[in-house]
């Protein structure tokens, strides 16, 4: 197993691609020009197996091992941007206005492209590495990571077992963070729509009034986490949005409400939409109104399996150390779209500290260069670990 010194050279390689990207960020399912640098860069690695156009602008590249057969591995990075206005004051900022690089995929394009080039030239690994540089990581659904998987990539690439990395603000630079279980929460949306009878603001008791049923569904649904759900289990209702009329004296037909679900357990994800329609429309009927519902069900939850997650460890510590690795942080209740991918092939996701930056999606945050290296011996430890001829 390699330390971090091995990888210095590509460090500053790694940082001048990383630039480029940063000042080119593209937003989701229109990476044409970073699938484009992708591609010659790995050509340029003398790479030959190269898939490029999966889900609009996704690519799988396969490296053949020279330790003989065995299975193929999947290693991820995304590749997306934001809609945010840059205020990093880099020399590298952004080229183009309202769109950056705010969630480190820069970083996690060049980290991968950098293991790529080290593994294409040393080949100490039996079976097969398909490196997956996926679109699209943060939209809506459907995003990159599923329609990756809906693709077939995991059955054409024969992929076996897949892992993925992201950057963490706030963790020492040269540190990993992972836990086994779920590491990132699902995230599921919802929208109520009250039905009442509007009216003159003056006249109430000729009306229902769906404001007042609107607030009594909202303070409901908050017993729904701390009244019905085992405090052992985690679950986060959020009434986000809420709109009624524009008048101080109408009372409108109609309020609408929105929200988010963010759980770890996939149980909970149906508990709360049969639960948010039976507390909402119980509330409503018992004031003679009524209600329409939608439930969107989105990212399930970031579920690390066990032996991918040792693995992860043991090729982590093989770079840093032990003390350099956590291998029991608590679960964020942020989503993550590699959860797809977890949940078509077993593997695990990780951790790389990004040291004391902005967060992200902040617009002042940057990718930290100085964890370009830690991020590649980690992909080149993970498949010399995995792949042991
Ligand atoms: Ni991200």
């Amino acid at each position: 197993m390699k330390s971090v010194e091995t990888f210095r050279d590509l460090q500053r390689e790694a940082t001048e691609w990383r630039h480029y990207l940063h000042e080119n960020p593209e937003l989701y399912f229109q990476e044409h020009s970073t699938a484009k640098f992708v591609t010659e860069k790995l050509a340029s690695f003398g790479i030959n197996h190269i898939e490029t156009g999966i889900a609009e602008t996704g690519i799988v590249a396969l490296i053949q091992g020279g330790g003989g057969d065995g299975p193929t591995i999947g290693l991820r990075a995304d590749m997306d941007a934001l809609p945010i206005v840059e205020a990093s004051n880099k020399p590298w900022s952004s080229k183009r206005p309202g769109i950056m690089h705010a969630c480190g995929h820069d970083g996690h394009t060049a980290m991968l492209l950098g293991a790529a080039k080290y593994l294409a030239s040393t080949r100490k690994f039996k079976g097969s590495v398909a490196l997956i540089f996926q679109p699209a990581e943060e939209p809506e659904f459907p995003t990159g990571g599923f329609r990756m998987v809906q693709e077939g990539i995991m059955e054409r690439f024969a992929i076996s077992q897949v892992f993925g990395m992201h950057n963490a603000p706030g963790i020492e630079v040269g540190k990993f963070a992972i836990c086994d279980g779920p590491i990132m929460g699902s995230q599921d949306d919802f929208d109520i729509a009250v039905k009442g009878r509007g009216g003159h603001a003056a006249h109430p008791y000729r009306t229902v009034d769906p404001v007042v049923i609107a607030a009594q569904i909202i303070l409901g649904l908050q017993t729904l986490v701390s009244r019905r759900t085992d405090p052992r289990e985690s679950l986060v209702i959020s009434v986000t949005k809420l709109s009624a009329a524009q008048a101080y004296n109408v009372i409108p037909d109609r309020v609408e409400i929105a929200g988010t679900v963010r759980t770890l357990a996939s149980g909970l994800r149906d508990f709360a939409e049969r639960e948010i329609l039976a507390s909402a429309q119980g509330i409503a009927r018992g004031f003679g109104a009524d209600i329409e519902f939608r439930y969107l069900r989105s990212v399930p939850a970031t579920f690390n399996h066990t032996e991918g997650t040792d693995l992860a460890i043991q090729a982590a510590r093989s770079l840093v150390g032990s003390a350099s690795v956590n291998d029991k942080i608590k679960p964020s209740m942020g989503a993550e779209d590699f959860a797809y991918m977890l949940e078509a092939r077993p593997g695990a996701y990780i951790f790389l500290g990004n040291g004391p930056t902005e967060p992200v999606h902040n617009p002042a945050y940057d990718f930290n260069d100085e964890a370009l290296p830690y991020g590649i011996g980690y992909w080149a430890n993970l498949v010399e670990t995995i792949l042991s001829p």
